[in-house]
């Protein structure tokens, strides 16, 4: 049995009922003719003259070329596209064995540690530490988590749900870690390319190291979660059939259309990608003079990338029921540290949303009302 997905279950309840949500990770979606409009003549002809068959098992050969276009050292022949719960599933089946130790960095996105568990791993969280100013990684703890049957070591940067981003030093210094005791290493990087300084990207772990697996797709950058589409990518070839193998018994082959449009959305990077980070960029102001505000009430803990970030209450009620009462009293929903199985009062805001500014004049109304 594997544990319910607690962020996903509490989403259910919410997205599709509350009228703000303060909380998403994704940026303000792109609608089907906004990509068409951006889509360049020849994934155009190949919308217009779609046959809706099955797909290639592996992902349309020419969106799997475009992909490798974002890897140094990763061709086309080792990317599988499928949906980014999919590749976290399948690496999880694939990597792994029952017994298994794994470390990962917590908190986390809750199947990046809940799949390995309910396959009877044993998972060592790595805590993000939450500083006066900004999240930290502690290396000696890492160093300490390590144990013979480790195997995997599981990473997402830019991270949810802090919005936490290393500098390279640290992130070779991960990878040195990983190398040197033989284990996999797992990247979730759905958030790249939503750096707010383009210097900061890091590069993807699939082409630093030879045991690196990234996962990307188009849900949170792009803004277009409605796809389903992701990939995997990495070096290690035999790693690369086993997912080939396992694919047959989830999806088998990706959506026809999700397909094209993914493939006019990669060639149309540059423009998406500017798009929400200008969004992000635009809302940020609008929290960090908020926080400001409420400095008494709240530890801010800015993001340096991605889409969302972490802060913490600082009054005396616990963050469960504060967020019931923001929905209750002002429609609108946020996400509460306990979805991530972490203890204390941070709650996850997302910065995506062209709403962003309305939902936190609600918030705001909410604080002055207390
Ligand atoms: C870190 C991370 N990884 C993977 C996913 C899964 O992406 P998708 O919902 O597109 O399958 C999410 C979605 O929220 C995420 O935040």
């Amino acid at each position: 049995m594997i544990a319910p997905f607690k962020l996903e279950r509490y989403f259910a309840r919410y997205e599709f009922q509350a009228r703000y949500l303060l909380s998403a990770s994704d940026c303000e979606s792109l609608s089907m003719p906004e990509v068409l409009e951006l889509a360049d003549a020849d994934s155009l002809a190949r919308w217009q003259s779609l046959n809706l068959g099955y797909t290639e098992s592996l992902g349309l050969p020419a969106l799997r070329e475009e992909i490798a276009l974002l890897y140094e050292k990763v061709s086309a022949d080792t990317i599988m596209t499928l949906t980014p719960e999919e590749g976290i599933f399948i690496c999880m089946q694939t990597l792994i064995n029952p017994g298994d130790h794994v470390i990962g960095l917590f908190p986390a996105y809750q199947s990046l540690y809940e799949i390995a568990r309910s396959r009877g791993c044993k998972v060592t969280p790595w805590l993000l530490k939450a500083g006066d100013n900004a999240w930290e990684l502690d290396f000696d703890e890492l160093e300490n988590s390590l144990q013979e049957d480790t195997r995997l070591l599981v990473i997402n940067f830019p991270h949810n749900p802090t919005g936490f981003l290393p500098r390279l030093p640290e992130l070779l210094r991960i990878v040195d870690f990983a190398r040197a005791n033989h284990l996999y290493l797992f990247s979730d990087e759905m958030y790249r390319f939503l750096e707010y300084d383009p210097v900061r990207r890091l590069p993807p772990i699939a082409d630093l190291y030879e045991k690196g697996i990234s996962l990307s797709g188009l849900s949170k950058s792009f803004a277009l979660p409605g796809l389903r589409s992701g990939w995997l990518a990495t070096q290690d070839e035999r790693l690369f059939h086993k997912w080939a193998l396992y694919k047959d018994y989830t999806t088998i082959c990706s959506s026809a259309p999700s397909e094209i449009l993914s493939l006019a959305a990669l060639r149309a990077r540059e423009v998406i990608t500017r798009r929400n980070v200008n969004l992000i960029g635009e809302n940020l102001l609008v929290a960090n003079a908020f926080f400001e505000r409420f400095a008494d009430q709240f530890n801010w803990l800015p993001p340096q990338a991605g889409s969302i970030a972490f802060p913490r209450l600082n009054m005396p009620v616990a963050i469960d029921d504060f967020c019931q009462q923001v929905i209750e009293r002002k429609d609108v929903m946020l996400v509460p540290a306990s979805m991530f199985d972490l203890p204390g009062n941070h709650f996850r805001i997302g910065l995506g949303r062209k709403n962003f500014k309305e939902a936190l004049g609600l918030l705001n109304d909410f604080m002055l009302g207390i």
